[in-house]
């Protein structure tokens, strides 16, 4: 399968190369994955174009016909359908690249010169289309990197030119594609604090959908960059055509969705030029992030779990690797604790079963004592009233009770109230002559100068340094950017893009000296997850708010992008519902606690203790499995999804009661899904409370044919709000 397939893109290739070499008319380019094809074409004026993306044709040559069975005034002229549209020269929809040349003039125009391909491993290749101005000496290298058996590209560019003095980029997108369909469908997310990924559906109509986020920090608080694009109808879990897309990008990002006249949706997306014109020298390169995307035909289910399996093999830290469960205290302490407390906490960590805890925010600060959040955020020393001993007396003693031990810090941050502030006002982010305006009392470090970089990975490099067995880092994030600033840059306007390539500069360095710790990328909750971001951390938080039943619609969005091996949650006192409930919503990600261990009744210790076991025994699954949505919480009364190990040899179904109305529960059985048919599968009820019998016979075995097309009924009601069901597949 593969070799037909490699051999049939190299046929495609080789004809689309020879056909550039030979100079004829059109230059076709098929970027084949396993089932797509996002097809480019310079037409004999050299216009690149976006000529199709779709299902993979059976024969490659065939994709420089497409063009043909399109109406004659269809716009093919390379305008519409650019594949990086250029602004100040024929087109007059929304560009891709705005420039102001080193002459003052404001026109650009791009065309075909070459292309080639890398392979970078059998299943990944590099396509590289280098576009030039033909009255300027101006360059963009369009980037597609190509990863086959997922679907997924990724696509990015760079900006060269050798003007004579600096050009202006106004506007610089990673990535422009163009689809032809009679309608489209939006999906868009927003949310707030506690509050985050919100869906929204809608039709999209003529004229241009801006999503955007200028926070500067913590991007996607409002507005996160993700979204999935339905062409004809809006794409069910298992039908209809979705594209994904996400900006790889941990600042302001704009992603412009216009349907131009001709019903063409054409999207733009990339770092946000709000406030950001940026000013190239000759010779100087201006590298875009990179903008993902992927096609399925098969609905949002088979989207997402490409895209999991996408993140697990290529972006996402240690993708392949194990997670750790814990005991936080910020909800159990919040700032009051000292030694001795803390100690209590680690035996309590020990006694949970948990593999590691967690100190969070609080612990650090002497002139003014991080003893809430107006006060001591950059003073990274430890706070000497409340541990005298240090943190390595923590990680000793954590060490005594044979668990790990972790650290919270917010590096990017400095209250006013500060010695760092008052050392160092010249590194931090506001307007001089302006008031300052602080979101939680605090202001963002001016990452774009190297010694704040510098400052920030001592931050890391000092608590490992002085404590080698620190086995976890959670890395805050709690403002935006207000009064933007910096007394480091001579040009104002380039401050939000080298906040973030500052900020990606400290976490690669910290990555080279330390590969594989753990870091869970926290911003406020969920402010910040990105593909970006995620190469340098093993999970994300994704809200404050951990009310189970919250986070069973917060859990199922971002589970459409995220896997679930990257996702915190964590049981805590959000939420009214029972203990069990709690932990099961928890359990469908990565499993943590934050709860006083100690208030716990004999008997919720012992399920917490007992569930800990029963997810040690299925992490592996909801890891690495594959996940299947089966009951949509948004559209009945109950949530229900199953992960299945790609061996389809076992698998574990969650399902959570989200109405607690009068007779609500499961009144039929729920399919399920990803099985192998021909087996034959135990369905064992997991999770139950001691003392509780599960009223599911344990002693039966199903063909996966049957728990597919039949389904089995997990009996919720308003008394059984929560069943977990282990699968394994029974050996003849
Ligand atoms: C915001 C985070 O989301 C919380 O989990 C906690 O770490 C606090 N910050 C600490 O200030």
């Amino acid at each position: 399968m593969i070799t037909t397939c490699t051999r049939k893109t190299l046929a495609a290739w080789l004809m689309a190369a020879l056909g550039s070499t030979l100079g004829y008319a059109q230059t076709t380019i098929p970027l084949e994955t396993r089932s797509t094809a996002l097809v480019l074409q310079a037409d004999d004026k050299k216009n690149l174009r976006i000529v199709y993306y779709g299902e993979k044709l059976a024969d490659a040559g065939s994709y420089a016909q497409v063009p043909q069975a399109y109406r004659q005034t269809d716009d093919y002229s390379g305008v519409l359908a650019s594949a990086y549209t250029p602004a100040g020269s024929r087109n007059l929809a929304e560009p891709a690249i705005t420039v102001v040349h080193a002459d003052g003039n404001t026109s650009l125009d791009l065309r075909y010169i070459t292309h080639t391909r890398q392979e970078v491993t059998p299943q990944v290749a590099l396509y590289t289309v280098t576009l030039q101005d033909p009255v300027y000496p101006f360059t963009v290298k369009l980037f597609y990197k190509v990863y086959s058996q997922e679907d997924v590209i990724e696509q990015w560019s760079e900006i060269s030119h050798q003007e004579k003095g600096p050009v202006v980029l106004n506007k610089f997108a990673s990535a422009n594609l163009h689809l032809k369909a009679p309608e489209f469908w939006l999906t868009q997310y927003h949310g707030d604090w506690a509050k985050e990924m919100q869906p929204e559906t809608s039709r999209i109509t003529h004229g241009i959908k801006t999503l955007d986020s200028k926070l500067g920090t913590r991007a996607n608080l409002f507005q996160p960059s993700v979204f999935m694009v339905s062409p004809g109808k809006p794409a069910t879990e298992d039908e209809g055509t979705v594209l994904y897309g996400a900006m790889e990008w941990s600042g302001n990002f704009r992603i412009d969705l216009e349907l131009d006249y001709q019903d063409n949706l054409r999207i733009v997306a990339g770092m946000n030029n709000f406030a950001s014109a940026y000013t190239l020298k000759p010779k100087e390169t201006f590298a875009t992030p990179a903008f993902v995307f992927l096609l399925s035909h098969h609905g949002k289910g088979e989207a997402s779990r490409k895209l999991h399996t996408w993140a697990r093999n290529y972006k996402l830290l240690d993708g392949h690797g194990t997670r750790l469960t814990l005991l936080n205290n910020w909800e159990a302490t919040y700032f009051d604790f000292n030694e001795q407390k803390l100690f209590g906490l680690l035996k309590d960590t020990k006694r949970l079963g948990v593999d590691l805890f967690l100190l969070d925010d609080g612990w650090f600060a002497n002139k003014y004592p991080r003893n809430g959040d107006t006060a001591g955020l950059g003073d990274w020393e430890v706070n000497r009233t409340k541990l005298p001993n240090g943190v390595s007396s923590l990680v000793k003693e954590a060490a005594n009770n044979d668990v790990k031990f972790g650290i919270w810090i917010e590096p990017e941050m400095v209250n006013p109230k500060s010695e760092l502030y008052e050392k160092h006002p010249d590194w931090v982010i506001r307007q001089p002559a302006r008031e300052e305006h602080y979101f939680r009392n605090q202001l963002v470090l001016d990452l774009s100068n190297p010694a704040v970089q510098q400052f920030v990975f001592q931050v890391v490099d000092k608590l490992f340094t002085e404590n080698p067995s620190l086995a976890y880092i959670k890395w805050d994030c709690n403002a935006v950017v207000y009064n933007a600033y910096s007394a480091h840059l001579r040009n104002q306007s380039h401050l939000y893009i080298e906040y973030v390539r500052g900020l990606y500069n400290v976490l690669a360095k910290i990555r080279q000296k330390y590969p594989k710790v753990p870091m869970m990328l926290c911003s406020g909750g969920g402010g910040r997850v990105d593909y970006a971001a995620l190469q340098y951390f093993t999970e994300f938080w994704p809200s404050d708010n951990t009310d189970p039943l919250e986070r069973i619609f917060m859990q199922w969005e971002y589970s459409y992008f995220y896997p679930a091996l990257a996702t915190s949650n964590h049981v805590t006192a959000w939420g009214k519902q029972p203990l069990k409930f709690k932990v099961d919503v928890a359990m469908m990600g990565k499993l943590g606690f934050d709860i006083v261990v100690d208030e716990l009744e004999a008997q919720e210790l012992a399920f917490c203790q007992q569930a800990l076991r029963h997810y040690n025994d299925v992490k592996q699954v909801i890891w690495q499995g594959d996940q299947y949505r089966l009951a949509d919480p948004r559209q009945g009364s109950f949530a229900s999804l199953v992960y299945v190990d790609p061996a389809r040899a076992t698998g574990v179904m969650f399902n959570y009661l989200v109405n607690n109305r009068y007779g609500e529960g499961t009144p039929y059985p729920v399919k399920l899904k990803g099985l192998d048919p021909a087996a034959r599968y135990t369905v064992r009820e997991i999770n139950l409370l001691p003392g509780t019998s599960s009223p599911l016979r344990s002693d039966a075995v199903y063909s996966g044919d049957f728990l597919m097309k039949v389904g089995i009924n997990p009996q919720l009601s308003t008394s059984r709000t929560s069943v977990v069901l282990q699968l394994s597949k029974v050996t003849p």
